[in-house]
């Protein structure tokens, strides 16, 4: 928890004064918290108390910080590691739900980019309530993590669920849901592809050596079926080119179903004109010279197998002269000098974004795996993301690939 930093929404119930503990054992611990109060708030826990806690300024006013130039409330709400609601009240909830932004603690939470976590408090009745039951769906489906409310007894005194957790249960979920990637990945509707056209390649190929047996690879096509699943929901019109894969089509594009490097190149060329270029095939290199016509038979085993190079799909889609999309991104497992080979595939094939992974000696380990740790280089320089689901690395790529098209710099 060391140097964590909680962003912590105090709602107005009784449960407040159990936030004040937390507070002190989160600052024990080495996080450092900044307190947001809402009105009802207030008439429970003063600014005072809980500001000489946190050992910050407690906010309270959305027009005040709007106001001043220092700090506003977009700052305030992405300078957190993680945002904490506690307690958090059936109206704070029902406001999270709808999306209001009416006072300072409302807009805070709807203006961040990282998780939200809540710990509920409230009345048995208010908790068990159809509104709230909805509001609690709705936000588990946002992603907003719960601990509690416990069954016990209530301030007003009646018994059962809806009682706040107690600090060192919030406590230890705040630890565990800062072990994992807090940022929440924009949704696609509002990444800004509408109206722009991509070409994602993905899978690998199959190159027959006879009417039955081929030449292929491991790739399972997770990753550049999320990217293409991510750009539709971008916005964008999208072309997959599918080599062999045991995935579905993904909703919203349209897929072509390929097999060898030669057709998903003619499917790709078919596809252009394009914006952007994502070639996440793992295309086989080489096929074989000389397919049989028949079923090699067991007995006449061929004691060679000559092989031909494959055309780059990247390379030649980079280097076009006329209807050259206007990104052109390509893929680098390497189990070396991961920059250094990507910065030089970079510049050898013509392309503009290169994702790099270091597969290290476990190549297989990545092909098929549900989770990617990349590396994004382009002439300007690197930036390396954490480890992510195959989903979060395609939405991370789209949002950073529609910033770069509109010219908004390295994103
Ligand atoms: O040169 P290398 O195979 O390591 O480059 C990998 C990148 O090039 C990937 O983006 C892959 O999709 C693309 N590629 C291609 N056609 C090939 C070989 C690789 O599009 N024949």
């Amino acid at each position: 928890m060391q140097a964590k930093r909680i962003l912590l929404v105090i709602g107005g119930g009784v449960a407040a004064y159990k936030t004040l503990e937390l507070i002190r054992r989160l600052r024990e611990q080495g996080a450092r918290v900044r307190a947001v109060l809402t009105a009802a708030g207030k008439q429970f826990v003063t600014p005072l108390s809980v500001a000489s806690l946190a050992g910050s300024p407690v906010f309270d006013d959305l027009f005040s910080l709007t106001d001043e130039t220092e700090i506003g409330h977009i700052q305030i709400s992405r300078e957190a590691d993680l945002v904490v609601v506690a307690p958090a009240t059936a109206d704070l909830l029902a406001k999270m739900a709808q999306g209001h932004a009416d006072d300072l603690a409302s807009t805070l939470l709807l203006a961040t980019d990282k998780k939200i976590l809540v710990a509920p408090a409230m009345n048995l009745r208010m908790w068990l309530h159809p509104a709230t039951r909805r509001n609690v769906a709705l936000l588990r489906g946002d992603g907003v993590i719960f601990v509690g409310p416990e069954e016990g007894d209530m301030a007003c005194g009646e018994y059962g669920p809806g009682r706040m957790s107690e600090p060192a249960a919030i406590l230890a979920a705040i630890d565990a849901a800062l072990r994992g990637d807090t940022t929440i990945p924009l949704p696609g509707g509002v990444l800004g592809l509408a109206g722009r056209r991509v070409v994602v390649t993905s899978g690998p190929t199959h190159e027959p050596i006879d009417p039955v047996r081929y030449l292929g690879n491991r790739s399972s096509g997770k990753q550049g079926h999320a990217i293409a699943a991510a750009a539709a929901r971008a916005g964008a019109e999208v072309v997959l080119v599918s080599g062999p894969v045991e995935l579905q089509d993904p909703p919203g594009v349209a897929t072509r179903h390929v097999s060898t490097a030669a057709e998903m190149l003619a499917a790709v060329e078919a596809a252009l004109p394009a914006d952007i270029f994502i070639a996440a095939a793992a295309v086989s290199d080489w096929r074989v010279g000389e397919i049989a016509a028949q079923k090699l038979k067991k007995g006449g085993a061929p004691t060679a197998l000559p092989l031909v190079e494959n055309p780059d799909i990247l390379a030649l889609l980079a280097q076009r002269q006329e209807a050259r999309p206007r990104l052109v991104v390509g893929f680098a497992a390497e189990t070396e000098n991961l920059l250094d080979n990507a910065q030089a595939k970079l510049a050898r094939k013509n392309c503009d974004v290169i994702v790099a992974n270091d597969v290290g000696d476990k190549a297989a380990g990545v092909m098929g795996e549900e989770e990617n740790q990349v590396t994004i280089v382009t002439r300007g320089g690197t930036q390396t993301w954490p480890r992510l689901r195959k989903e979060h690395v395609a939405l991370k790529l789209i949002a950073y690939l529609s910033k770069l098209l509109e010219g908004r710099g390295d994103a």
